[in-house]
């Protein structure tokens, strides 16, 4: 089994290399080690297993990718620019290449392969948007909020539409605020972790009432090897949601419970893209998939607290 990574080391590219690694999958993988956040941190990430796997430096926009996919069985689409605050003005053209014309020409090229079983893209709770109704369905009507969102929803429809016109075997897996052991740094838990750690201020972004469907790392990377392994017809789309739906003062309540301190909380406007709740429906990933998110909210953040702390002891990059 020969699978390919995008973005494999980032956040969850990385873990999930790791994972398939662990189950003898050959890996090979690609990533442009934009500087969108320290590139020592995206070293770091694959650190453990980089002499074991073929990594493509480069952009998708670029790189050969009839040799990248050559042999391979699953396609992982993890690559892409994240971040929902900061997908506004300028910057918009870095979201539609990274994350449309990216997942276009790897739709391109996944069309020609005669070697391809499933193509697994990583999409986004964002592109629901403020629903009309909670849990959201994949059914539900996407109305995203941020421009960030509106590419992750376009890029899932060149997903659909290969997979309808061409058969390229598509799986879109909406993931829900992922969260864990090496959580990006401009994500909320990690700020807010070596903030409580280090006794500086975490600022939040308006009211703290704002609540999310925040989802562990490990649950997200098992619903990819599901997906990877799955026969769910092409083009489908599944929720991959933790089931946590907590608000910020929520978490930061358990937070303060987890490392014993009085955090230094700061309450600031909100800002413009960030949706007022997420919460998912998971029945259909469980039908299909047999997905089921096994790690409660209070436990992972236990977990991701222990591994920031473990790297702010070192010295490392928190
Ligand atoms: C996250 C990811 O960053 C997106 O890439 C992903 O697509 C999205 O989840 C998703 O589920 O689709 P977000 O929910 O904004 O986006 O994740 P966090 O950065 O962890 O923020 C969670 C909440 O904390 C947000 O309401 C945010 O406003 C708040 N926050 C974040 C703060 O109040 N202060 C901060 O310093 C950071």
């Amino acid at each position: 089994m020969k699978s390919l990574v995008t973005g494999i080391a980032g956040f969850v590219g990385s873990t999930l290399a790791e994972e398939l690694l662990s189950k003898g999958h050959e890996v090979v993988g690609i990533d442009c080690f934009t500087d969108y956040y320290d590139v020592n941190t995206k070293m770091a990430n694959i650190k453990n297993f980089e002499s074991d796997v073929a990594i493509v430096r480069s952009d998708i926009n670029e790189a050969d990718l009839d040799a990248l996919l050559d042999g391979v069985d699953t396609v992982y689409h993890q690559a892409g620019q994240p971040g929902v605050r900061s997908s506004w003005g300028r910057d918009f053209t870095t979201y539609t290449k990274m994350n449309v014309d990216a997942t276009q020409r790897l739709l391109e090229a996944a069309k020609k392969s005669s070697t391809l079983k499933r193509f697994v893209y990583a999409s986004s709770s964002s592109v629901y948007g403020d629903a009309e109704s909670y849990p959201t369905r994949e059914t539900d009507r996407p109305m995203p909020v941020s421009p960030y969102g509106v590419t992750k929803l376009a890029a899932e429809h060149l997903c659909t539409l290969y997979a309808k016109n061409f058969g390229v075997p598509t799986v879109s897996l909406r993931y829900f605020t992922v969260y864990g052991p090496r959580q990006r740094p401009d994500m909320a838990f990690n700020k807010f972790i070596r903030a409580a750690l280090q006794g500086s201020e975490i600022e939040i972004y308006g009211d703290g009432h704002q609540v999310r469907d925040f989802t562990y790392i490990s649950d997200i990377v098992a619903a990819n090897v599901m997906a990877g392994n799955s026969s769910v017809d092409p083009g489908t789309v599944l929720n991959v949601s933790g089931g946590s739906n907590v608000s910020i003062r929520d978490v930061l309540r358990i937070l303060g419970e987890i490392t014993g301190r009085t955090l230094n909380v700061n309450y600031g406007p909100p800002t413009p893209g960030d949706v007022r709740r997420t919460g998912g429906e998971s029945e259909e990933s469980a039908k299909k998939l047999g997905w089921r998110p096994s790690v409660q909210i209070e436990k992972g953040l236990e977990l991701e607290v222990e591994y920031f702390a473990g790297l702010l002891n070192k010295g490392g990059q928190a």
